[in-house]
């Protein structure tokens, strides 16, 4: 199998790299943040505190999350519905960003990422990717971008997707996710000793993709 892990923090450019990867090589493109973002979903749904361990643990087995592709895009699906559009809203980022800190929903998602990975040559973005879940990937990168390019970024994609954001409570949350993510206990976000480290900050999305390409080719 060919697996090609894709890590680094929110908005380095992680899923437009791993999108194109996934075009121009024919192979799937598995968005593991969107399996995390889709248990948030479930939590605020059920109106239970993301951060609260206990009350995450209490509904794990009520979590159905599939994935699924429909003209070699995924679609994550929530107990049979596809919920990808609403996973994106603003709020439900720092909620994934909490609910990942929990050992069993890790547990949970992990299983079901290694299951895909196994089976199928994919390219996965995520933060624990080359660290954790596929520990023996092929191919790794982290993907990183000073954090004023990637507010800008995200605030782009917010802009354009019709939502109303402030740019400076923004930045605080990006930071506030940043720390989250790589300072958590378990599989924290960090680059693989064995990772190619890529700044994006002054790239191109072309640039970065054909950096990309001329490992994977090689
Ligand atoms: O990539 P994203 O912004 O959609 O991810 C949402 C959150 O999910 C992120 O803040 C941390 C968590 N996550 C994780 O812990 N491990 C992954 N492999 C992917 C995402």
């Amino acid at each position: 199998m060919i697996n090609i892990a894709l890590d680094g923090p929110s908005g380095s450019g992680k899923s437009t790299i791993a999108k194109a990867l996934s075009n121009k090589l024919g192979i799937l493109y598995l968005d593991t943040g969107a399996m995390y973002r889709a248990c948030a979903l479930k939590a605020h749904y059920l109106g239970i505190d993301c951060k609260n361990e206990e009350q995450v643990n209490s509904i794990i087995d009520l979590i159905d999350i599939k994935v699924k592709y429909q003209d070699g895009t995924q679609h994550t699906y929530l107990d049979g519905n596809d919920v990808s559009k609403e996973i994106r809203q603003n709020e439900i980022s720092m909620k994934a960003s909490d609910i990942s800190a929990h050992k069993k929903i890790r547990e949970k998602l992990v299983s079901l990422q290694r299951e895909i990975a196994q089976n199928t040559d994919c390219v996965l973005d995520g933060r624990d990717i080359g660290t954790f879940v596929l520990p023996f990937a092929k191919f790794k990168f982290y993907i990183t971008a000073s954090v004023e390019e990637r507010t800008n970024r995200r605030y782009k994609e917010l802009i354009e997707r019709g939502q109303t954001v402030d740019y400076d409570t923004l930045k605080a949350e990006i930071e506030k996710r940043d720390y989250n993510d790589s300072h958590r206990e378990i599989a924290p976000l960090r680059q693989a000793d064995d990772a190619i480290l890529l700044d994006t900050s002054f790239m191109t999305p072309d640039e970065v993709i054909n950096t990309v390409l001329s490992y994977v080719n090689k």
